[in-house]
């Protein structure tokens, strides 16, 4: 029997263009090349200008996602936009986006979930093309945060970039494993709230706004929690690991993927990796990971690509997709 399923039909990204190497930052900062390497596998990351606030890559992402998907504005039922830097408290960046596409109708809003932000909002708009609601959905991830970064703290500003990363869902036809959206799993700890957090927001003006991390700690539940997410997601389909052919996981630190391709005793080559150039773009990483090696030819029509994040929350996720 076939059911309603969610077709990725069209990823796209924008990276701003301004490149920040890591030798720049140890310019004026304590750090090494060596240190942010050997670490974290981070070479650069991408630094959004004046121009490029989340509502504008969002923008531009989603406009090659609509492209590749050869799909009209009018085909936008809703735009689901995951950040954590969003341009206004409101109303919401997808909103800006969708006046910005030129897409006529339906509805749209931002998500908040840290890093795990794409895959919640992936969750929520094949929610809703399962339920009936809607047809075509933009789901984008979106992100500035460089603009929330404490410069003077090497422990974390290292670590992180910009850039937006967007896919265009068509409801379409299947059943079993054929192509579309095979599942998804959200979890939440908001215990472990302190370990990853940004000190302040619209609603409390009083404080830095800045990015705040113990990096061991979450260090430690992403490797614990997203090998438990990977399991559960083939459990969930009855397959396992021998089925999956790419790996599309949140791009925070390469030991971190590494000990997920271990886990699904992938090769490097079916592990899309883009931390080196990208660093962590937070919502933003997995569709612009998934969009490089998409439009690189490297993940094909009919290949099964998890993918995997977990963020300040503690969120975390995954999304298991027939391409
Ligand atoms: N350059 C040089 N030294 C640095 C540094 C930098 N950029 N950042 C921290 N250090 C120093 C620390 O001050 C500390 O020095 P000390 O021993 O004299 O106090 C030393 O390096 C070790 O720091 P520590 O934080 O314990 O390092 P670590 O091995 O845990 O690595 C991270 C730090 C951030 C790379 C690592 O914890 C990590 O990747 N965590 C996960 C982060 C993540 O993925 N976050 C996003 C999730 S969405």
């Amino acid at each position: 029997m076939t059911h309603i399923r969610s077709i990725l039909a069209g990823v796209g990204g924008y990276l701003p263009e301004r490149v920040l190497t890591n030798d720049e930052l140890a310019r004026t900062l304590e750090t090494s090349d060596a240190w942010i390497t050997e670490r974290t596998g981070i070479r650069q990351r991408h630094i959004a200008g004046p121009k490029e606030t989340a509502a504008f890559m969002g923008t531009e992402a989603a406009r090659t996602a609509l492209a590749d998907a050869g799909a009209a504005p009018a085909e936008v039922d809703a735009i689901i936009l995951a950040t954590s830097t969003p341009d206004q408290a409101f109303p919401a960046t997808a909103l800006r986006v969708q006046a910005a596409l030129g897409v006529p109708g339906g509805f749209g809003f931002d998500l908040s979930a840290a890093c795990a932000g794409f895959i919640y909002a992936l969750s929520v708009a094949d929610g809703l093309i399962r339920a009936g609601q809607v047809r075509g959905v933009l789901v984008i991830g979106s992100e500035v945060y460089s603009r929330i970064l404490n410069w003077q703290d090497r422990g974390t500003c290292v670590l992180f970039g910009d850039g937006a990363g967007a896919v265009f869902l068509r409801a379409g036809e299947g059943s079993g494993t054929d192509r579309g959206i095979l599942s998804t799993h959200l979890h939440a700890q908001g215990t472990q709230g302190d370990i990853l957090y940004v000190d302040g927001a619209v609603g409390r003006p009083d404080r830095s706004g800045h990015l705040v991390m113990n990096g061991r700690e979450v260090f430690r539940h992403a490797v614990t929690r997203l090998a438990e997410a990977v399991d559960e997601a083939l459990a969930a389909n009855g397959l396992t690991r021998g089925d999956v052919d790419w790996l599309v996981p949140h791009q925070a630190n390469l030991r971190i993927i590494d000990a997920m391709g271990r886990k699904l005793g992938l090769p490097a080559e079916r592990i899309v990796v883009t931390v080196d150039r990208h660093a962590n773009t937070s919502a933003a990483s997995v569709p612009l990971a998934l969009a490089e090696a998409w439009h690189d030819g490297r993940i094909r029509r009919g290949d099964l690509v998890l993918l995997e994040a977990l963020g300040g929350g503690l969120t975390w996720g995954s999304a298991l997709v027939r391409m």
